[in-house]
């Protein structure tokens, strides 16, 4: 039996990273997914690969910040695999760090509304398509929305980023009350993640390293400091915990913020 049998999902950002990775996991514990993406060639790898080992995907392209897109990756899942169940909103990107003085409003708003809009539509969306297939019966909902230990802690030079990470654990717990509330059988969570190792915090390390690999790699010994376990994360950890929020294991879990951070912010 798998964790999530009977479950359709779709997950956001699904081609790399942490979506890949939770794509990855749930196809194994028996949930049908809608994979999406903005890089088709990462979505379509994941897809295939899925699909190779037996479980069972599609890929979609979508931009999360088109509430038209959203409207037809919904209706992919309800005619590929009857319904929906489950969401991780979980597509986002880091952005250039830049002290609020100097920042420009065109960062701000791009940032804003892939890491803050895009989720918001996944919500509203979501809540709609899982609303009418959990009606008919069988396993509960789930929306799992991605923010950051940024969206619990300050950080100097990337008040956009924590800002709409900030946002999405707000907007967490209002759609989560108004489920709760209005009898719908949908759970609605965020997960915190610490810097786990995915091409966003390399790509990132990079950057803020000046280019060469001394750089990358003196910003990632700088970061693997911050977490008291001594390490970075592995995508499959945040996926773990996508998991546990998206089955039935956590039917009265709603409205919570867990945090994946090897202990960043006990401190
Ligand atoms: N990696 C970390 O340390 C870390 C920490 C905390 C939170 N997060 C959050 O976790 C989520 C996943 O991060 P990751 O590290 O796996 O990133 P990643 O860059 O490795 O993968 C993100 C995926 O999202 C896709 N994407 C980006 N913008 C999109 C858009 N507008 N529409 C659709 N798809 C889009 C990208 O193409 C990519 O495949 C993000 O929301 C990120 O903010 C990451």
């Amino acid at each position: 039996m798998g964790r999530l049998d009977g479950k359709v999902a779709l997950i956001t950002g699904a081609g790399k990273g942490i979506g890949a990775a939770s794509a990855r996991m749930f196809a194994r514990e028996g949930a049908k997914i809608v994979c999406t993406d903005l890089d088709e060639e990462a979505g379509e790898a994941v897809v295939a690969d899925i699909n190779a080992k037996g479980g069972l995907a599609v890929f979609m392209r979508h931009q999360v910040t088109d509430e038209i897109e959203w409207e037809a990756a919904v209706a992919l899942a309800r005619h590929k695999f009857g319904g929906l169940h489950v969401v991780l909103n979980n597509a986002g990107i880091a952005t250039p760090g830049a002290p609020v003085e100097d920042m420009t409003i065109e960062q701000w708003r791009h940032t804003l509304a892939v890491n803050l809009d895009g989720v918001f539509l996944g919500c509203k969306h979501g809540v709609r398509a899982i609303k009418e297939t959990t009606a008919k019966g069988g396993p509960g909902g789930s929306i799992i929305n991605v923010s950051s230990i940024l969206g619990l802690v300050g950080n100097a030079n990337s008040a956009d980023y924590n800002s709409a990470k900030g946002g999405v654990r707000l907007l967490t717990k209002c759609v989560a009350l108004e489920c709760a509330e209005a009898g719908y059988r949908i759970r609605v969570n965020s997960i915190h993640p610490g810097y786990i190792d995915t091409p966003l915090v390399r790509n990132a390390a990079n950057s803020m390293g000046g280019g060469d690999a001394a750089g990358a790699n003196a910003v990632l010994d700088m970061l693997v400091t911050a977490h008291p376990i001594g390490r970075l994360g592995i995508a499959d950890e945040i996926a773990s915990a996508a998991l546990y929020l998206a089955s039935d294991e956590s039917s009265f879990t709603t409205g919570s913020e867990m945090v994946v951070d090897g202990g960043y912010t006990c401190r």
